[in-house]
């Protein structure tokens, strides 16, 4: 891991931190050695998911190996040790967050049932007729349909923040859009089909001084930007492990503690609860009372590990890199006659989302999914993204800190390719 950092050249001046060696870091990776379609792999749909260092893999394999075991209720030595290594993995999420509390890391499936919890067990219970929920333009599914059935069920009212034709989130119009009737806000950190980063701290000030509650969705922020909780005063914070070179299955929940202490369970069963008659059940603490069932213990793990090794290399640097390759990739593609990237947000996440006026987004991914790039194509989750901005799909090229220069160029070539044919 030392190896990780290239070699900086020694100056006068204080060295700066050194830049994430990014060969260094491929090697990690089994993945990216295959081949697809008897080239080389270029993944570049980190958005959709990205790939796993081997530490990630071993830490799966080494817990079903050495300790796979339920947890939390066996009094034998492989229960407390796979026991104590999931509740090590939430104190390094904890950390990751910088928490207060192990209590308020909730592990859940992921993004989308994290959302769900809130909506359920935070805004039903309290959502009446003319109340409001605040979402934005630019969210995933995920961040709108949860709201959607809780508006349904309460009768309170869904309220959406525009966005610009950049894909900048209009910051004055979510403002006027908060009101004493807003009580619930749940807005992306970065968006998946934009890349926008949003200015999350400012409109957590913003909803609070309107006396609204605000859940983050941190889905495609937490590979790519630090994240501090407390600092930016978030009332819920989700993310999922998988986009965080994590395994799929497992994510988070993060809530502030007199928050999650006032919500009822979301799903009943076992751990999730202290006592159990037919006439009365008491519920489990935080963060327990909300992880009924087994949960996803190698998941959990796998993610421990996860956040392990994006710490040894560093976000900083992994933003460093990311923000070349996004500054490269738009350039590059910028170039291309008849190219149209659809979302240029200021402040972005490596993702570029782009359609070409000769051929669908669906003959692009086709097409350069025969040169072994794998790119995502269709709505991506945010179909009311793509009525913004008037386009059916998009073809979206997303980076992560195992990304080259080198594969953007096959990337652009690829593109050439398709405008051979269907020129
Ligand atoms: C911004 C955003 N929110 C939520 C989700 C849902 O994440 P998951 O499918 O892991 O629950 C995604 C997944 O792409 C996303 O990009």
């Amino acid at each position: 891991m030392d190896l990780l950092m290239a070699t900086t050249t020694q100056t006068t001046r204080p060295t700066p931190t050194p830049a994430l060696d990014v060969y260094r870091v491929r090697e990690d990776f089994p993945i990216l050695t295959v081949r697809v379609h008897g080239r080389p792999l270029v993944y570049l749909d980190n958005a959709a998911t990205s790939q796993k260092p081997r530490q990630v893999i071993e830490a799966i394999d080494h817990y079903y190996r050495d300790a796979n075991s339920n947890i939390h209720r066996g009094l034998h030595a492989l229960s407390e040790q796979a026991t104590s290594q999931y509740e090590a993995a939430r104190d390094k999420v904890r950390r990751f967050l910088n928490a207060d509390s192990g209590n308020q890391i909730i592990f859940t499936r992921g993004t989308t049932e994290s959302i769900n919890l809130v909506a359920q067990s935070y805004a039903r219970p309290r959502l009446r007729s003319g109340d409001e929920v605040l979402i934005t333009h630019m969210e995933h599914h995920s961040n709108i349909v949860p709201w959607q059935i809780v508006c349904e069920q309460t009768g309170a009212e869904l309220r959406v923040a525009p966005i610009d034709e950049r894909g900048d989130l209009l910051t004055d119009e979510f403002e006027r859009l908060l009101t004493e009737r807003t009580k619930v806000v749940s807005v992306s950190h970065v968006s998946n089909a934009l890349g926008t980063i949003n200015p999350v701290k400012k409109l957590v000030r913003l909803a609070h001084q309107a006396g609204a509650v605000v859940l983050i969705d941190g889905a495609q922020a937490v590979p790519h930007v630090p994240v501090d909780v407390r600092e930016l005063e978030a009332d819920f914070y989700a993310f999922s492990s998988h986009k965080l070179y994590g395994p799929t299955g497992v994510g988070v929940l993060y809530g502030r503690a007199a928050l999650l202490e006032a919500m009822p369970p979301y799903q009943g069963g076992g751990d999730m609860i202290k006592s159990v008659t037919f006439e009365k059940t008491t519920y489990n603490e935080l963060p327990y009372k909300f992880e009924a069932g087994t949960p996803n213990i190698a998941g959990g793990i796998g993610l421990g590990a996860a956040i392990d090794y994006v710490g040894r290399i560093g976000l900083d640097r992994i933003a460093a890199w990311e923000n070349e390759l996004l500054e490269y990739g738009t350039q590059a593609l910028a170039a291309v006659p008849g190219l149209r990237l659809i979302g240029t947000a200021q402040n972005k996440a490596a993702v570029l989302s782009f359609v070409l006026d000769c051929a669908h987004p669906h003959d692009i991914g086709t097409i350069l999914d025969r040169q072994g790039i794998a790119i995502r194509t269709g709505h991506h989750c945010a179909q009311p993204v793509m009525d913004r901005f008037d386009v059916p799909a998009t073809a979206r090229a997303s980076f992560a800190m195992y990304n080259t220069k080198e594969e953007i160029d096959l990337l652009v070539r690829g593109i050439e390719k398709v405008k051979e044919v269907f020129a």
